[in-house]
């Protein structure tokens, strides 16, 4: 870059930040560390930054005239709900040069169309938000995740987030029938009608589901509501081996038609979390806790104990009797993650492989883990239903990626995916050859070189 042109570019980014004023409000506009600062890291730590500022902007038309005078000035965009994410694709880099633009004042909820069970939502509602809205109205959202107080629905509808209940209602993608968001060149795309069919043409939502921020701002979602289950069963199964805990998965799902949580837990994360919860084991700790949960209308305990007798497992189970005890066991779950947080900044990943090859990834896990990184701690659980993994090593130092590259070798070697629900943000985007083809990868560029020919939507997510 020539002299002439960095003075340019300097005197341009100066007339941002009063230009974006206008537009949200100076109060909206917030610059300097203790305003930036919590916008700026990640929950985990591992991910930080520096950003030139973090807008506000309250609505979709008010989002438009930032995005397109971002562009105007050739400043990049890192839209950000509740900061919850995993995988370094919600905090800016360290350049000190990227807006991050906060859409939690997008916190609209609309009624419930009761012909559809269909309810709009601003991109900065909560999960628990949302939660709330659909159980007052006779519904229930469908999708659950430790993180629900702050997770925002365009975050989960960004990063196509799954959760507990994906085993029954699938992940974000299933829940969200319509999109509103905002392209690179600040215009505004508007599928809404809550069509459950609609052919005409490429699926745009379809699209912007999954596609963390780096292909446009998502303002509102049209979310498909689920029946509300009040009546629940919850057990928790002790398993000899993780080869065992994979393959009930297949039997639990075929015999429950009630099922709507299927969690897997393993012995260092169920010690080290009771250890944080400052909780006793509800029952002998072995080598894998499979956490069972079912949701009907009326109570479905006996349909949980004849499939677990059915497949020889009842003897090995507690079933809580009351809601305090399922609370507890359900903690023990939840609390993993925040557990692994409390010792250190891990090495974090979310796999997935088929479920016929789940059994064969979590016995060699261990071993591949100890020879990347020896005497390292490996955490692992996940959502046992879908074959995804949580793998967290806690030891080495996180930019080591010794640990990353070993276990998604692995992945790779099993069929899987190297992202399940997280999303691939900057920590993945350097692995994505591991399990896309050079066309697959080449059509991806394309298509956000079609949409965002600048790199103006979070630059260095997903595609490195
Ligand atoms: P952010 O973290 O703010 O952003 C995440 C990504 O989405 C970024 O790339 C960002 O640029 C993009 N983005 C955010 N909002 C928008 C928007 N409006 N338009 C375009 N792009 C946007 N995830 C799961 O899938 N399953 C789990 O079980 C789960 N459990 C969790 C438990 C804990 C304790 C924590 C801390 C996280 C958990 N997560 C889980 C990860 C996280 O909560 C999800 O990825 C969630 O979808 C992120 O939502 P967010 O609003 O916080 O998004
Ligand atoms: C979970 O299932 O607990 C989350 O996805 C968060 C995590 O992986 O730690
Ligand atoms: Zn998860």
């Amino acid at each position: 870059m020539t002299e002439t042109s960095t003075i340019d570019s300097a005197r341009r980014t100066g007339e941002l930040l009063p230009r974006l004023s206008r537009i949200v409000g100076t109060g909206h506009v917030l610059t300097g560390g203790d305003l930036t600062r919590s916008y700026e890291s990640d929950w985990t730590g591992r991910w930080s930054g520096r950003c030139l500022a973090v807008v506000r902007p309250a609505n979709t038309a008010e989002v438009a005239a930032v995005v397109a005078e971002c562009g105007d000035h050739r400043v990049a965009l890192v839209p950000q709900g509740g900061n919850t994410g995993l995988v370094g694709g919600s905090t800016p880099d360290g350049s000190g040069s990227q807006i991050v633009l906060s859409l939690t004042r997008l916190n609209g909820i609309g009624a419930v169309e009761r012909e559809s069970g269909q309810i709009p939502v601003g991109a900065g509602v909560s999960l628990t938000a949302l939660q709330q809205a659909a159980r007052a109205a006779g519904y229930d959202a469908g999708l659950d995740l430790g993180a629900r107080d702050t997770a925002t629905v365009g975050g989960l509808a960004a990063c196509d987030a799954g959760g507990l209940k994906a085993v029954r209602y699938g992940t974000a993608r299933a829940r969200i029938v319509g999109v509103e968001a905002v392209l690179a060149d600040g215009s505004t795309v508007s599928r809404m009608a809550g069509l459950l069919k609609d052919n005409a043409g490429y699926n745009l939502p379809a699209l912007l589901i999954g596609s963390e921020g780096t292909l446009a701002v998502i303002t509102e979602v049209l979310w498909k509501l689920v029946p509300r289950l009040d009546a629940r069963a919850t057990a928790l199964i002790a398993i000899d081996s993780v080869q065992q805990a994979a393959q009930i998965a297949g039997p639990l799902m075929a015999s429950l038609p009630s099922l709507e949580v299927l969690e897997l837990m393993t012995e260092t994360g169920i010690r080290v979390t009771l250890d944080y919860l400052d909780q006793a084991p509800p029952m002998a700790v072995t080598p894998a806790w499979v956490l069972v949960q079912c949701a009907a209308r009326t109570d479905p305990q006996d349909e949980l104990i004849e499939a677990l007798d059915g497949i020889g497992v009842a003897g090995q189970a507690i079933v809580a009797v009351d809601a305090a005890g399922t609370e507890r066991l359900m903690r023990i779950r939840e609390g993993h993650p925040e557990a692994v947080n409390h010792g250190g900044v891990s090495t974090k990943l979310d796999v997935g492989v088929p479920l016929r090859a789940l059994g064969r990834f979590l016995e060699a896990l261990p071993t591949v883990v100890e020879r990347a990184a020896p005497g390292a701690r490996l955490v692992a659980y996940g959502h046992l239903g879908d074959g995804n993994v949580h793998v967290n090593v806690l030891g080495p130092d996180p930019d080591d990626t010794t640990v990353d590259e070993s276990v998604l070798e692995l992945v790779a070697g099993c069929g899987g995916t190297i992202s399940a629900e997280h999303g691939v943000g900057r920590h993945k985007a350097a692995y994505l050859a591991l399990i896309r083809s050079a066309a697959d990868r080449a059509a991806m560029r394309a298509v956000k070189h079609a949409l965002d020919p600048d790199e103006i939507l979070n630059p260095g997510t997903v595609l490195a």
